[in-house]
């Protein structure tokens, strides 16, 4: 259900107007709809009712603490790639216990929180760390829960850049040396065999290469079961795609039901990390036109959202629609939609077909996932404020930065 919708001619985010929204807590905004990340959640976890699963969200895709706090709410889990995203999930009400962490670069004193904690499992992505890990947890007199995050080296047909099932990724274990790498990690005394991991990479919109994946990690439990080592969860990471402009990702449902199809007859468990498609679709990132230019070439309309907000367009030349929240009857133009960054490569959209005037408010589509998390303060911009809203509820859960607390950190000597 899309909750972002005209009313009467004008933007709502669920009952909301989202012109009221700007007027009580400015622009640049991000706004999220609390129904829509509970309706993805919901849509995940039923579509693979019938067997043992768990979704851990994966927390770099949205990281705010009410939204994580809405997932914990339902009984998620979480996906974490370093020690402050598992302070977040420990802060927002997540369970510990339901945590996985990923990443290829973890530290030492990473490891230690997490075994403090008691994560459910740490997905290791080298010998190295694997060796890291087993000296670390000796150390604390604890065994440390590890799945090997194995490349299964499938095509996920996305953007290169989020793409990371490849052999030239530097993510997992290679296939071919993963048997090998089980077999040192059941010899070591301070980790325990806990399951398989992989992530084939994000965007995706076709079924196939999550089959693909399954079909060559189904084999490697098979190989290890042979070889006495039994796993009690089968990771399959992230990647579902969603709809930025035209796209067909592939239903939650009918993802799910393949999956489950070919998992028939197993007794492990089913761990999932999903981030963009849970989120990704709840959020919008709410902009206010500064000045409208018309340059020889192009029209701009220079809004006072940018790329240090949303990162996507510019690192990803990313499609998000852009709508007026309160649209105009008259002639549109072709616009370059561009921020105030000094940068030629910061836009949030190329040749947009909008009716403008200075001072008008658009919404940036879709921005629910990898934007505030991968915001920055690039020339000194505080970032944006983000809100929740629930039918006619409406709440600030993060406060727009200040200047003040941006230099707060910096140290003149005099
Ligand atoms: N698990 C692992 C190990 C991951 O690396 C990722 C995403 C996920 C799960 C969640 O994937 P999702 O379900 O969100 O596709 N910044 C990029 C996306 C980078 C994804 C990185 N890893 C973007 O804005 O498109």
């Amino acid at each position: 259900m899309n909750v972002f919708t005209p009313k009467g001619g004008e933007l709502y985010a669920e009952a909301v107007p989202l012109a009221q929204i700007a007027q009580q807590f400015s622009t640049p905004t991000y706004v999220y709809s609390q129904t829509a990340l509970q309706e993805a959640y919901r849509e995940f976890d039923e579509g693979f009712a019938g067997i043992d699963h768990l979704i851990c969200y994966a927390v770099k895709a949205n990281s705010n603490l009410a939204v994580l706090n809405t997932f914990a709410k339902m009984g998620a889990g979480f996906d974490i790639v370093s020690g402050g995203e598992l302070a977040r999930v420990i802060a927002a009400g997540g369970d510990p216990g339901k945590v996985v962490f990923s990443g290829i670069g973890k530290a030492a004193a990473e490891m230690r929180q997490a075994l403090e904690a008691g994560i459910l499992c740490f997905n290791i992505e080298s010998e190295s760390e694997l060796e890291r890990l087993n000296k670390v947890a000796g150390e604390m007199g604890k065994v440390a829960p590890i799945s090997l995050r194995v490349n299964p080296d499938v095509d996920a047909k996305t953007h290169p850049y989020i793409s990371t099932g490849l052999k030239n990724n530097k993510f997992g274990v290679a296939y071919d040396s993963a048997f090998a790498l089980y077999q040192r990690a059941a010899s070591m005394p301070n980790v325990s065999i806990h399951g398989v991991d992989c992530h084939i990479g994000s965007q995706l919109t076709e079924i196939d290469p999550f089959l693909a994946a399954l079909e060559r990690v189904l084999a490697l439990v098979d190989r290890l079961a042979a070889a006495g080592i039994s796993i009690r969860h089968l990771d399959l990471g992230g990647g579902v795609g969603i709809c930025y402009r035209d796209e067909t990702p592939p239903e939650i449902a009918v993802y799910a039901a393949k999956l489950k199809e070919r998992l028939k007859g197993r007794s492990f468990k089913l761990l999932l990390e999903p981030g963009r498609a849970l989120v990704g679709n709840a959020g919008v990132l709410l902009t206010r036109v500064e000045y409208l230019k018309h340059g020889e070439a192009k029209n701009f309309a220079i809004v006072d959202a940018a790329m240090n907000d949303l990162m996507r367009p510019a690192l990803y030349d990313a499609w998000h629609d852009i709508l007026a929240v309160e649209p105009r009857i008259g002639t549109n133009e072709i616009f370059e939609i561009v921020g105030p960054v000094c940068e030629s490569g910061d836009f949030l959209g190329h040749d947009r077909e909008l009716c403008l005037e200075e001072g008008d408010l658009l919404a940036v589509m879709s921005a629910g996932a990898y934007g505030m998390s991968m915001s920055s303060n690039y020339n000194t911009r505080t970032r944006a404020a983000e809100v929740m809203v629930n039918g006619n509820d409406v709440k600030l859960v993060r406060k727009r930065e200040t200047v003040e607390g941006l230099l707060a950190g910096e140290i003149v000597y005099k």
